[in-house]
Formats: structure tokens, C-alpha cells, sequence
């Protein structure tokens, strides 16, 4: 037995030994490499539970969880081809309303052989272009190369099935690596200035340490960082403003360029394998309702978006009856250019005067306030803090929405709007799960001070997709994203705005800011929701 004493002490000598040296690793790499995951609690909410916030995470991240990648390297060939794959609209060509239409999708590669695996971004979509009507639906991945969807049979008339592949599953693949390897893809710059000097350096939510000296500044309220290198002359105070740097480049190798293909694997629709349509009857007698109607939040008829839930949705055609419905209200807008295209929507009106709130920024940038006195409308738009695409927002200008919304006193006549989405897509998840925490923070603080205060949150939307363009803006990081805030603001009293099924259903080319008829809709969505029993 003597003999095995010195054994376990090598043992222990080489455990402490490698556990030294993975420490080691651990920090060069996450000083050199920099990993942008710093989900720690803010500073000032003390009564957050840092275990609880852990678990979330956790389970947050699972939940989003994306099959695959199944085999590195395969060759392009094997690759799901959207053209050669097809689908299946099962049971008779004359269906009935209030039914369901179940379709059946079959991933094949450019061979014409069947996938045998799932993971392919695929979105579906029912329409009837003649009645303007069109509902989007979930796709089911059986993990085996087939998918399912299961179409609400809404309207009569004849509807056409639409199944698009936005990415075959290798390419998603691809936008895991850059999610994980270059979380600063996209990359900003501010400008330094006193006196004659000025200095431009590089800035992001986290830099690599120990390469140059830093400029701090994280948020005292939320502990929300954001970092620049210190210019070599001037002082971290000198900071004037922020803007969108640039796109790093060569970001994937020509082997993966070929999963990124415009006419070929990016948003291609899927053909039908026989009929692409069917006749929908008016609903039979005694047929039950549509079933399981929460995962949808609605659909358009003539061109009107109708929501599943039930809430009756009015025209609000002119700006009299807006400005009737508003009167009294003040709307605060908080986020990217998707929100600030709702203060557009209203801004417009006749009667309400525009006012730049500061002299220098630019359009587009805000903050904005549009006011009309005579009816005591107020209406503002403040662009989110860091990470922000925006061309230059002044520093001082650069404002967390969890902090505005601390600063709001709420009511029955106070409407808050927020759209924080598409300028989070290249960062890691627990970058925005740690942002919309300190939003949700300052949500329920709000309602608790005045539960009557409408709060709408706005989810993400589908856009236009190329090459360049989806490594950066994806549908599939936005859809990544929004699976994380839908569940994040679950159960509190706020109103989702389903911005993603919206401009899913609609005939319209998908757009980072969805045209006119979309917004419309949304605006009467929400302007119902500020006067719902309002005669106009
Ligand atoms: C930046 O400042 C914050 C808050 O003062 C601090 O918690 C953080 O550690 C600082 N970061 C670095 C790299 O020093
Ligand atoms: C919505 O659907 C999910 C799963 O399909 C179900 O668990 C949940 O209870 C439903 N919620 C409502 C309000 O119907």
C-alpha cells in the first residue's frame, strides 16, 4: 500500500498543476480575447439575486437553444438546398374555415437527397393575396430533416402556402461561430476634443485589457459597461460623442461563404411538391374555434392587422381622431429607429410641432419632442445608450433606457414605448438578457408606482438579408433575441407588440424599418390600446 502514497501525491501535484495552468489560459484568453460576458447585477439594484439571475440565464439560454452543427466542413453540395427541398400540403384540396392545415416540409440537399438533420431557418406564411389576408406560423423541426406546420384555417378563400429557408442549418452554424468568436464585429468610435486637439479612438462594450490604457465608462445607475481607449493626449473626460464605427471584415472563410449565397440559400422559398393552395370553405357548423391561438398574435384581412386575443382593433384614418385620442397623453418612445419610426407616424400630424432637443445631433438621432399645446399632447423619442449603429449621438446624449424610465412619474395618461432589438444582434446573449433585466427592473418599479401606465414593448422584425448583411443583422439573431425578450416579459402587465408576426404575415418585402402599411397598423394597435372604448 506505501507504494501508492507517492502515486496520489503525483496525481494531486498534476491536478493542481494543470488546474494552475487552466487558470492561466483562463485569463490570458479573457484578457486578449475578449469575451463581452460581464452579466454581473447592477450596482445601485442591490435587491438583485445574483443566484436567481444566474438561473434565469440559464434557462433562458436553453431555451433558446439552436440544433447543430452536426458535421464540420461538409461540402457545400450536402448542404440543405431550398430549391430541391419541398413541401407538402396534406389532406383534401377544399379545407374548411376554423380548421387547421397541417403542411408537411422535407429539407433536401443539392443533390436531391434528403437532409437527415434538422436546424434549418425556415418561416412560413398562409396568404391570400385577392383578400389582403395573410397569418404567419410557427415551423416544427422534427430534427430529421422534415419540419411541420400547422396553418389556422382564418378566412375563406383561396390561400397559398409560403415556406421560405432564410439559412440552411450549416450557415446557422456559421452565425454561432461569430456570435461566440467576434461579438465585436461591429465595431464604435468616439471623438475626443479640447482646445486644438482632437483624438478619435475605438470603443465597445468591452475592450481587450492590458493592451492600452482604458477610458471607463460604465454606468453608475445600472453598471452597464461601455469602454473606449483612452486617446494618448486628451483625458477620458474630453469624450464628445459616439458613433457607429464600422463592420470588421473577413469574417468567414470562402468555404463558409457558400452557405450565404443571395439567389441561392439566403430567403429562397421552398416549391410546393403538387398544389401549393387550397380552397377554404366558410366554416362548417359546430366546427370549433381556432385552437391554441396564443401562438400567433394575429393576422391581416384586408389589409387590417386583427389580433387572435380577441381586442378589437379601430381605424384611426385621420389626424383628428388621433389627435382626439391622444389628447391629454404624453408617449414616451425609448429605443432604435423602429421606435422612432412610430414617432415619425405621429410627428407628422398637422397639428403637432416638431422640437430637436438639442441643437448639434444630427437627424435621426433625437432626442426628439413633438408637442401639441392646445390639446396637451406630448409626444418624445430618445435613441438607447451604447450599443448604439447610430451616426453620431452627442456623449452626453447617450442615455440607458432603464434610467429614463426611472425618471417617469406614470399614470393613466402616460404611454411608454419601447423597441431595443436590432443594434444587440451581434452581441452575445447575456448582453441583452442583462439589459432587458435592468429594463424589466425599472418596468415593474413603474407600474408599482402607477399601475395604470401603458407600457408596450415592441419585438423584432423580420429584414431584407444578403450576403454581407446577414452576418451582422440575421433574421436569425433577431429571432434569437426576441425568443429572450417575449419570455423576459412574461407575465407582467405590458403590452408585447408583435412586430416579428407582423411583418412576417404581410405581403410586403421584409424590411428593417417595415413600410408605411405596417406601422399604420401598429399605430392603430397601439392607439386602440391608449383609447380603447374612444368613439372616432
Ligand atoms: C469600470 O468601472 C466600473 C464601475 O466603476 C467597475 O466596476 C469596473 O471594474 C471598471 N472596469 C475596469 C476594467 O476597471
Ligand atoms: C399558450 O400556449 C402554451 C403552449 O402551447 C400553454 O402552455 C399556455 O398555457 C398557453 N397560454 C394561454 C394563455 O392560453
Amino acid at each position: 500500500m506505501d507504494r501508492h502514497i507517492p502515486r496520489l501525491e503525483l496525481v494531486v501535484i498534476l491536478l493542481v498543476l494543470s488546474g494552475f495552468l487552466l487558470f492561466i489560459l483562463n485569463m490570458l484568453t479573457e484578457s486578449s480575447n475578449q469575451k463581452c460576458k460581464t452579466p454581473k447585477s447592477s450596482l445601485r439594484h442591490r435587491k438583485s439575486n445574483p443566484r436567481e439571475e444566474a438561473k434565469e440565464e440559464r434557462s433562458l439560454l436553453n431555451s433558446i437553444k439552436w440544433p447543430g452543427p452536426w458535421v464540420q466542413g461538409l461540402s457545400v453540395e450536402l448542404s440543405s438546398d431550398p430549391t430541391k427541398s419541398y413541401f407538402v400540403i396534406q389532406g383534401s384540396s377544399k379545407q374548411h374555415r376554423g380548421g387547421q392545415l397541417l403542411v408537411n416540409v422535407h429539407m433536401q440537399n443539392f443533390l436531391g437527397l434528403p437532409k437527415g438533420h434538422g436546424g434549418d431557418f425556415l418561416i412560413a406564411r398562409l396568404h391570400s393575396p385577392n383578400l389582403g389576408a395573410g397569418v404567419a406560423w410557427k415551423v416544427h423541426d422534427h430534427h430529421d430533416g422534415t419540419y411541420t406546420v400547422l396553418f389556422p384555417l382564418l378566412w375563406a378563400g383561396v390561400a397559398w402556402v409560403e415556406i421560405t429557408m432564410v439559412h440552411p442549418s450549416e450557415a446557422v452554424a456559421v452565425l454561432k461561430r461569430l456570435q461566440k468568436e467576434q461579438p465585436d464585429r461591429v465595431f464604435f468610435k468616439s471623438l475626443f476634443r479640447s482646445g486644438d486637439l482632437a483624438e478619435i479612438t475605438v470603443c465597445n462594450l468591452c475592450l481587450p485589457l492590458n493592451y492600452k490604457p482604458l477610458c471607463n465608462y460604465t454606468d453608475p445607475l445600472t453598471g452597464e459597461p461601455w469602454y473606449c481607449y483612452k486617446p494618448e493626449m486628451l483625458g477620458c473626460d474630453t469624450r464628445i460623442n459616439h458613433y457607429k464605427g464600422g463592420y470588421k471584415k473577413n469574417l468567414i472563410t470562402e468555404y463558409e461563404a457558400q452557405f450565404f449565397q443571395s439567389d441561392v440559400n439566403i430567403k429562397i422559398p421552398i416549391p410546393a411538391s403538387a398544389m401549393g393552395k387550397v380552397t377554404v370553405l366558410p366554416r362548417e357548423k359546430g366546427e370549433a374555434n381556432v385552437k391554441n391561438n396564443n401562438i400567433s398574435a394575429g393576422y391581416y384581412f384586408h389589409g387590417t392587422w386583427r389580433p387572435l386575443n380577441g381586442a378589437v382593433i379601430q381605424q384611426f384614418k385621420d389626424s383628428s381622431a388621433i389627435t382626439r385620442c391622444l389628447r391629454g397623453k404624453a408617449l414616451y418612445m425609448f429605443g432604435d429607429s423602429t421606435v422612432r419610426q412610430w414617432f415619425e407616424y405621429l410627428s407628422a400630424l398637422p397639428n403637432l410641432k416638431l422640437l430637436q432637443l438639442t441643437l448639434y445631433s444630427s437627424y435621426k438621432m433625437g432626442p426628439y419632442m413633438a408637442v401639441d399645446s392646445r390639446n396637451n399632447i406630448r409626444v418624445s423619442y430618445r435613441c438607447h445608450g451604447p450599443p448604439i449603429r447610430f451616426s453620431t449621438v452627442l456623449s452626453s446624449e447617450l442615455r440607458y433606457v432603464a434610467n429614463e424610465l426611472d425618471k417617469i412619474q406614470g399614470g393613466p395618461d402616460t404611454v411608454v414605448l419601447v423597441s431595443m432589438w436590432s443594434h444587440f444582434s451581434t452581441f452575445p446573449d447575456e448582453i441583452y438578457i442583462r439589459r432587458l433585466r435592468h429594463i424589466r427592473r425599472t418596468v415593474v418599479r413603474l407600474l408599482n408606482r402607477e399601475p395604470a401606465t401603458l407600457v408596450v414593448i415592441r419585438t423584432a422584425n423580420l429584414q431584407k438579408l444578403g450576403p454581407g448583411s446577414s452576418l451582422f443583422n440575421s433574421d436569425w439573431f433577431s429571432l434569437q433575441k426576441d425568443a429572450l425578450l417575449r419570455v423576459m416579459f412574461r407575465g407582467l402587465h405590458v403590452q408585447l407588440l408583435d412586430a416579428w408576426e407582423m411583418t412576417l404575415a404581410h405581403h410586403l418585402p421584409h424590411d428593417l424599418h417595415p413600410p408605411h402599411a405596417i406601422i399604420r397598423n401598429m399605430m392603430d394597435m397601439i392607439l386602440s390600446r391608449i383609447c380603447p372604448s374612444e368613439e372616432i
